[in-house]
């Protein structure tokens, strides 16, 4: 039996996610009093990383169904191992990425068939739902802004920019579906936060 709650932060590359996981983290622990496990996908437990490794090397070459096949493979050992132990001992699990990046990069990126990632996303997450999904909206602009000042590029950034394009159409068509809510994401972190901290709260209640 599920005891925590489980929330999962959406969006396109560089869009701040895991900047504000960690400062979600640090608020529900200090303020909240509750434990928390920050974790992402593809990853989250020492098997999932090494299918990572294998997904984000830019040498890899890899045919879009086995992509899929690789990034559930990841989810799956992540949700036996992590997630599913994490709720049941009542914790909050705040996972960057989870369903949705697949349903958006392979499904409308890559243009799998949208039923079959349905699928296997259930069959990779033993049908666990997030609670609530944050997706952070950024126009693409943003990305090459970014990119500037970070640099370096994984495997899936260095897609060409029309892949990029139809991965953040899907993501302002998906955040319209029932349990998601939208943060517009070009603001200051600070802003960004406090609005996904008045989501949080309404979820957790009092
Ligand atoms: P990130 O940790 O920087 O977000 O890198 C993960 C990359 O993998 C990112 O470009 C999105 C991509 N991705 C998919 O294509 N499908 C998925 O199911 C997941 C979880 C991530």
């Amino acid at each position: 039996m599920k005891k925590g709650v489980f929330i999962v932060l959406e969006g396109p590359d560089r869009s701040g996610k895991s900047t504000q996981a960690a400062l979600l983290k640090a608020w529900l622990e200090e303020e909240r009093g509750r434990r928390v496990l920050v974790t992402r996908e593809p990853g989250g437990t020492s098997v999932a990383e090494k299918v990572r490794g294998i997904l984000l090397d830019p040498k890899s070459e890899i045919a879009p169904l086995t992509e899929l096949f690789l990034y559930e493979t990841s989810r799956a050992q992540h949700t036996v191992e992590r997630i599913l132990p994490a709720l049941r001992a009542g914790k909050v699990v705040i996972c960057d990425r989870y369903t949705l990046s697949t349903t958006a990069y392979q499904g409308y990126g890559r243009g799998l068939d949208l039923k079959t990632v349905d699928t296997l996303n259930r069959v990779a997450t033993l049908g666990l739902k997030p609670d609530l999904t944050i997706v952070f909206d950024m126009p693409d602009r943003v990305f090459g802004q970014r990119e500037r000042l970070r640099g370096g590029r994984d495997r899936i950034e260095r897609a060409p920019d029309a892949f990029r394009r139809r991965v953040n159409r899907a993501y302002k068509l998906l955040s319209r579906r029932p349990g998601m809510t939208r943060v517009d994401a070009g603001r200051p972190i600070e802003a960004v936060q406090a609005d996904i901290r008045g989501r949080v709260a309404r979820l957790l209640g009092k």
